[in-house]
């Protein structure tokens, strides 16, 4: 039996990416155009990884993925100066011409059963299934895709001083994926594995991946480190609190570029996520609406001064985290009822004391709102976070562990059990696997603490932290 126990601190994991899946609201037309709501609202899979070194200019790829009863629906926004394509035969070499893939594997348990979808920026499109069933030619006819780039049907495509950029959009139906995926259509909760490329061109020339290749690794078909997709039958909820004048104006005039809501954008970053920003006091952030940023897409506003003063406290509001808003209370009954009869420090550090199995405390306020921490503590979130997935394992020899999984590849699982010891199983040495469908942390304080105790507790908690933006007035650049 090998098993291994491994310092928390000292855990390496491969840098693989995850990403949810939101369900669309309202059919996605295939046009290449990406201007349905559905599409600006989701959230971009974030920065693709390049692998080292590369020469010239690092082209971003913002990539994008939805469902619904039928389809996966995928869309790359291709950032590229020098747009060139001339393979025109179906399954023709399309990664020598400015290209995007995505590489699906259904099942994470047969992560080496996946499909490819290549298609260069005059829709020439390569398909290929390499999984353990398939004994047709190397190529592969997936059945009923759609799909439409910029430049979709031209003969060629030459590079041009006027190339920005170039779009592709797809729709795969999932009917494609039903002999590896445990359900078509996906359930609300399943997890697949894939990886989203970019490739190709003649002058500056790309490579770049989502989910990040191990060093020293250069091929795509590396499905190992492909990453985590998570269907979330959820749709994508504004942050924002409703009806505030602000956000009526900001969805108006900045979603262009900036996401809904002040999520990422195609062409404009997120002004609410969770990171440090450049501009930080209501000065800052009027000048730069007002003005523009010189030097980058972001132009000066044509908006009333009026107008721009409510888009600025509506960025404020989106950034807030409740060390801004501390809730009312008596703070040292919040610390008792944290140590006792809430029971949260049996699974959660403050300031270096507590258990393991869930997160870390000692920064909540500084990292989330205080309607984000309410909603923890008294309503389940709509699928267990990564890293916090609880199972019972049977090993081969008959051991029966219960706690999370922290990482899962393949070929092996890190569990940290409920008595805070970690484990680091083989697939072989699993007899039983189950997953639980309800995460360890309880939703429903709101009945098991008075009412008293639940104001007590979130007062305490709302001043675990440190203020990391606010309004300090200091310039960060
Ligand atoms: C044409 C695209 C575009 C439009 C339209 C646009 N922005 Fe921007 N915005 C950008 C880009 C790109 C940046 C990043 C600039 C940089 O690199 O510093 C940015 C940055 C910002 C920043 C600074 C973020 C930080 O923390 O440093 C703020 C604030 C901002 N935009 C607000 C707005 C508001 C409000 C509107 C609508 C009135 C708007 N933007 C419209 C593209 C745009
Ligand atoms: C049996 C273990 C357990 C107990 C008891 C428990 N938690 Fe949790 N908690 C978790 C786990 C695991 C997560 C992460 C998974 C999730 O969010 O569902 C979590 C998540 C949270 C989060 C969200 C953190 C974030 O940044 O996403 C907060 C806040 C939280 N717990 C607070 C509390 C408080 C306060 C108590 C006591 C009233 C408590 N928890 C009791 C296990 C527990």
């Amino acid at each position: 039996m090998k098993e291994v126990f491994l310092l928390l601190t000292g855990l390496v994991c491969f840098g693989q990416q995850t990403y949810e899946i939101h369900r669309a609201t309202s059919p996605i037309r295939i046009d290449g155009k990406l201007d349905e709501q559905d599409w600006r609202r989701a959230p971009s899979t974030g920065d693709f990884n390049f692998p080292s070194p590369k020469e010239g200019e690092k082209e971003q790829t913002v990539a994008k993925l939805l469902w619904d009863e039928e389809n996966l629906y995928v869309s790359w926004y291709v950032n590229d100066r020098h747009i060139s394509a001339s393979v025109t035969q179906r399954h023709g070499p399309v990664s020598k011409d400015d290209c995007v893939e995505i590489f699906i594997s259904p099942n994470p348990d047969k992560v080496k059963n996946y499909y490819t979808f290549e298609i260069n920026a005059i829709g020439t499109m390569l398909n290929r299934a390499r999984t353990d069933w398939w004994t047709g030619p190397p190529t592969w006819e997936p059945d009923g895709v759609q799909y439409r780039t910029t430049f979709h049907g031209q003969s060629k495509k030459e590079e041009s001083p006027e190339d920005t950029h170039w779009i592709v959009e797809a729709a795969i139906p999932f009917k494609n994926f039903a002999r590896d995926a445990a359900h078509t259509p996906p359930r609300d909760g399943d997890r697949w594995r894939l990886n989203l490329q970019r490739l190709g061109g003649i002058t500056n020339a790309q490579s770049s991946t989502w989910s990040p290749l191990p060093p020293g690794v250069r091929s795509f078909h590396t499905p190992e480190a492909f990453g985590t997709v998570v269907f979330v039958s959820a749709q994508i909820t504004s942050q924002a609190p409703a009806g505030e004048p602000g956000r009526e104006i900001y969805n108006r005039s900045c979603t262009q570029c900036h996401g809904q809501d002040g999520t990422a954008g195609d062409r404009g970053p997120a002004l609410a996520a969770r990171r440090r920003y450049l501009r930080v006091t209501e000065r800052d952030l009027f000048d730069a609406i007002k003005q523009g940023i010189p030097g980058t897409l972001m132009p000066a506003s044509p908006l009333p001064d009026a107008d721009i003063t409510k888009v600025v406290a509506y960025i404020r509001g989106l950034r807030a985290t409740a060390i801004d808003t501390p809730a009312q209370g008596d703070v040292a009954h919040g610390a008792q009822v944290f140590n006792g009869k809430g029971r949260c420090s049996e699974c959660h550090m403050v300031n270096g004391r507590g258990g393991l199995l869930g997160p870390d405390l000692s920064n909540i306020a500084g990292e989330r709102s205080l309607r984000f921490i309410q909603e923890s503590l008294t309503t389940a979130k709509p699928h267990i976070p990564q890293g916090y997935q609880p199972v019972r394992v049977v090993t081969t020899d008959g051991r029966r562990i219960r706690g999370v999984v922290r990482n899962e590849h393949n070929f092996s699982m890190q569990l940290l059990d409920t008595e805070g010891k970690l484990h680091l199983l083989a697939r072989d040495e699993l007899r039983d696997v189950q997953y639980e469908k309800q995460s360890l942390m309880p939703s429903d304080y709101d009945k098991t603490l008075s009412a008293t105790e639940l104001r007590d507790l979130l007062a305490f908690l709302s001043r675990q932290g440190r203020r990391s933006d606010g309004d300090s007035g200091r310039r960060r650049r």
